[in-house]
């Protein structure tokens, strides 16, 4: 399905259209779940590093249900349970939900019905939020539209894992067409593509829904180069494969042998031999070699295949750089309504199709049939801001490990086949994704301005790792040590809120494991490089733009003993899933007065501590409108007779039938925003011991 515009004059055309592409995606997410034969699948992983298919199912709901209440357009959770466990997908993340195999997965019913619920949720609101035109990115039907497309991505990536799945759990239905047209591959040529300037990113106000990676400037002058006139087709790899291309190390990057290693690859992964010959899967069956397909393959392995190529003709051959790729958009007369160019896109089959069907000028398949592997890796234009509904979408892929792939698959819809979509992955991942070689000049990217300039992130970096000020002890430190001191066991802690990390990081000096979690993956992220790579980077503003770069190692921090008791996850506070749960202590930093309905973490937070648990809450009490909504503020107004409500009072309240307070007292901190600009904050220590 097209993406539908942002534009247009009547609001009431417009609800029905943002309704037709709601169904249209929800119904097709669905029947892609339809293949599996019995409910039993639904409780299969399709990859290891995967969640079983049921998680998929129930995310997409549940990710329309998290965005509207971070974003606080609905104030009533459908399910929290569900919308706990079905928060998070691997796919977002560089870490691993490892524990998910213990959750207690619901049944394909119950979670028939909570999608049911959604969707009238959804329906309800598509008739009824406020909507002027065009939508904005500030708007509210926005969150609507992102909760959408991100189902869309879903909807692609989950055909993936359902290609993957063994053959006895699916089964044919009508509604997926595979291409047929099976037969020898064309002999495959370069053709020129002139020198020229390409501009990328787009403006806000543009006419399609973006993600946030999308919006910024960047321009750059690209070289005159050749490319492939096709995708590589599998009878062009099968050379690379059959001439011993796996065995052989000199062709495949570091990254590459590692991949080789661990995945005992002999060739890409839809392909099987029995008997010496060659099948390939295709979404429900097993079929012959099409050797006329584009073959399918990750990052590394097309990297490989361009230097084995490379070394057979004498030629140096890479993958497209992004900005290559546009010239050669450019190039083929492509302009921004490229989505409704004709291409294998949309699902017009639920496969691939021959390399030489689809031509754009002279050039096959410019977009769509597969993704196109490029050398580029993710980076910001100029001008990139986050999305305050879903913060974490890109920026843990600004990571110079997630290559940009390019064009669109025959399972790509909506933002997806837009001209300015931007999606990258790590380089061993699949997709339905091959490759076009170019022979250029190989210069370096360009884009060399890599993303370190998050301000918050930035300043609390400073905040928690650098130096201190005023003669005010460094927090995150003290925090810890006030909770070292008062608890009575320490097996296991819970840093919560815990941002960059470095209390969870001085908890670990007493406690066995402690796992730290914060809403914001932006800033978990700090803790998780520090503890993988031993060294964070940051930069502490002294004024207007200028800048000191910061540099901390673990070494010097002296954690390396004992790092490995530290564990980093994303999460919701107020919606923990069940497997947080044990702890002897549990310490809520400058929290509660963030939290979107902080009575709901109260409420049940002694569920999740061990008999004796501590509970120890610091907060400056300074509640605003725009984290918690009046109504859910703990203190800090007159009630109805007009009596001041206070915070601590309010706490007494809630926790005082199942804890007993047993300490108190006021921590100051500085957090520096430039050299001669500081925030000066008493923040309020309650602790309190869970009563057996
Ligand atoms: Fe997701």
């Amino acid at each position: 399905m097209n993406p539908i515009t942002l534009h247009g004059s009547s609001v009431e055309q417009k609800r029905q259209e943002i309704k037709e592409y709601f169904l249209n995606t929800y119904d097709l997410f669905e029947k892609m779940f339809e293949l599996f034969k019995n409910d039993t699948t639904f409780y299969e992983q399709s990859e290891s590093t995967r969640h079983p298919m049921i998680f998929y199912f129930g995310h997409t709901a549940t990710f329309f249900v998290n965005k509207l209440v971070n974003m606080k357009i609905i104030s009533e959770r459908i399910n929290p349970a569900f919308e706990s466990i079905f928060a998070v997908g691997v796919d977002e993340m560089t870490w691993d939900d490892v524990d998910s195999q213990h959750y207690k997965w619901p049944s394909v019913e119950e979670t028939k019905a909570y999608r049911h619920d959604v969707k009238e949720l959804v329906l309800t609101l598509i008739e009824t939020l406020p909507l002027t035109l065009p939508i904005r990115w500030e708007s509210e039907m926005w969150v609507i539209l992102m909760g959408i497309e991100h189902e869309k991505i879903h909807l692609e990536t989950s055909s993936v894992l359902h290609r993957q799945m063994p053959l006895e759990r699916i089964e044919n239905i009508s509604d997926f067409k595979q291409c047929t047209d099976y037969d020898e591959a064309p002999k495959n040529e370069l053709v020129l593509i002139p020198s020229c300037e390409v501009s990328l990113g787009k403006k806000h106000g543009s006419d399609y829904y973006g993600w946030d990676n999308e919006y910024g400037s960047y321009s750059q002058s690209v070289q005159a180069f050749e490319t492939s006139k096709y995708l590589v087709s599998n009878a062009e790899y099968m050379e690379f494969v059959k001439s011993g291309g796996y065995e052989n190390q000199e062709f495949w990057s570091e990254e590459g042998r590692e991949f080789l290693r661990i995945s005992k690859a002999k060739h890409p992964v839809f392909w099987s031999v029995e008997n010496g010959h060659y099948f390939y899967r295709i979404l429900t069956s097993k079929i012959q070699m099409p050797m006329n397909f584009p073959v399918e393959v990750c990052q590394l392995e097309a990297d490989a295949f361009c230097a084995y190529k490379s070394q057979k003709d004498s030629l140096e051959y890479i993958l497209p750089s992004e900005a290559e790729y546009e010239a050669l958009c450019q190039h083929v007369g492509l302009g921004e309504e490229q989505h409704t160019v004709d291409a294998n896109v949309n699902f017009k089959y639920a496969s691939s199709t021959p390399v030489d069907t689809f031509n754009f000028n002279g050039i096959y398949d410019v977009v769509g049939n597969v993704w196109q592997h490029s050398r580029s890796h993710m980076r910001p234009f100029e001008g990139f801001e986050v999305h305050p509904a879903y913060d974490d979408f890109t920026v843990p892929t600004f990571d110079e490990k997630h290559a940009l792939i390019l064009g669109s698959s025959w399972a790509s819809t909506g933002n997806l086949i837009t001209k300015h979509s931007r999606y990258a992955f790590r380089k061993h991942f699949y997709q339905h994704a091959g490759f076009r070689y170019v022979v250029s000049q190989k210069k370096e990217e360009e884009m060399v301005d890599i993303y370190e300039t998050d301000v918050l992130v930035s300043q609390y970096c400073e905040f928690q790792y650098g130096e201190e000020h005023f003669n005010v002890k460094n927090f995150a430190i003290e925090c810890a040590q006030v909770a070292r001191s008062l608890a009575v066991n320490t097996n296991k802690a819970l840093d919560l809120g815990c941002a960059t990390g470095r209390a969870t990081y001085e908890l670990a000096k007493e406690f066995d494991h402690v796992d730290g979690i914060d809403f914001s993956a932006r800033f978990v992220q700090v803790g998780v490089k520090l503890k993988e790579e031993g060294v964070i980077v940051f930069t502490s503003q002294e004024e207007g733009t200028l800048v000191t770069h910061k540099k901390v190692t673990m070494e010097a921090l002296g954690y390396e003993s004992i790092k490995h008791k530290t564990a980093f996850w994303q999460g919701d506070a107020c919606n923990l899933k069940p497997n947080f749960t044990g702890y002897d202590l549990i310490m809520a930093t400058n929290l509660i007065d963030r939290l979107y309905q902080p009575r709901l973490f109260l409420d049940t937070v002694d569920e999740r501590l061990n008999d004796d648990g501590i509970l120890m809450i610091t907060s400056p009490y300074t509640w605003q409108e725009s984290s918690t909504d009046k109504e859910f503020w703990l203190g800090g107004y007159k009630d109805e007779n007009g009596k001041e409500v206070r915070t601590i009072d309010t706490l007494k309240e809630i926790l005082g039938v199942k804890f007993e307070l047993i300490h108190t007292q006021d921590l100051a901190f500085v957090i520096k925003e430039t050299a001669r600009k500081f925030q000066h904050t008493l923040s309020h220590v309650s602790v309190w011991k869970k009563r057996s």
